[in-house]
């Protein structure tokens, strides 16, 4: 069977760099799930629904065309054949993915992509976001849980900005939502994020980015 590695956690944890760096090195296919949650809140407010209403959201769901391209060396996401991977990184869509990630129906919706996306990996994939070993593969070949300290994710995600030339006012915004959207993300009643029993957990918050990429792959070869 093909090889599906998972990898959850919460944001800056080092998901995105890591998973795609894994991919690249082992010759798999990547998907970042996130990015599939952020082009629906973009297309959701690019709609003008109210992503508060639950139903509105639920109603309207269906109808964004959402594609991922899972190369690791150059990922891709469209919403209705629209690139969307610049404006799914900024202020309004981060302040509102957590409240559409929350809706159920959103959730089936890109569940049965993201399973998609699996079965089409020639010879595998790296999938991550917040639930690939709980929900989406609960079967996967490799589950990792990788964490950070509060302090030391909102350092990196604030470097992160500033190295895009990001606003300092917009950088501490965003940092500070860090905390409440990890809070959302935990205690919601659809597949809440949360370790699955038989992910290793790998705390990252003294280890470079090429520790963690080794590790992650010596888990995934063992
Ligand atoms: P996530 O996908 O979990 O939100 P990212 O992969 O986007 O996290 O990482 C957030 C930022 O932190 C990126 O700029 C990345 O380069 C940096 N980073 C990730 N892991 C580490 C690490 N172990 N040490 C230092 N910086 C890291
Ligand atoms: O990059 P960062 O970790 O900040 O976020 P992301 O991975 O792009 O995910 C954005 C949001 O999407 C998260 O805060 C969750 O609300 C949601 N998400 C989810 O619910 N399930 C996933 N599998 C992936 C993301």
């Amino acid at each position: 069977a093909p090889v599906v590695v998972a990898i959850d956690g919460p944001s800056g944890s080092g998901k995105s760099t890591v998973s795609r760096a894994v991919a690249s090195r082992l010759g798999l296919s990547f998907l970042d799930t996130g990015a599939m949650y952020r082009a629906m809140t973009w297309w959701m407010l690019a709609n003008e629904i109210d992503v508060d209403d639950a139903d509105a959201v639920a109603t309207a769901c269906t109808k964004p065309v959402i594609v991922s391209g899972t190369d690791a060396a150059g990922p891709t996401i469209t919403v209705d054949g629209q690139d969307v991977s610049a404006p799914i990184r900024g202020p309004e869509v981060t302040s509102r993915v957590s409240a559409v990630a929350a809706v159920p129906e959103v959730r089936a919706r890109l569940v049965e992509l993201q399973r998609t996306s699996a079965v089409a990996a020639e010879r595998g994939i790296v999938a991550e976001g917040r639930d690939m070993g709980t929900v989406v593969f609960p079967d996967a070949t490799v589950k990792i849980f990788l964490t950070a300290s509060e302090e030391a994710r909102s350092a990196r995600r604030a470097a992160e900005l500033r190295a895009k030339g990001v606003d300092e006012a917009t950088i501490a915004a965003m940092a500070a939502d860090l905390g409440r959207r990890d809070a959302a993300d935990s205690s919601r009643k659809t597949a809440p994020l949360t370790r699955a029993a038989d992910a290793t957990a790998v705390d990252t918050s003294d280890m470079t980015l090429e520790q963690v990429i080794d590790h992650v792959v010596d888990l995934v070869q063992a």
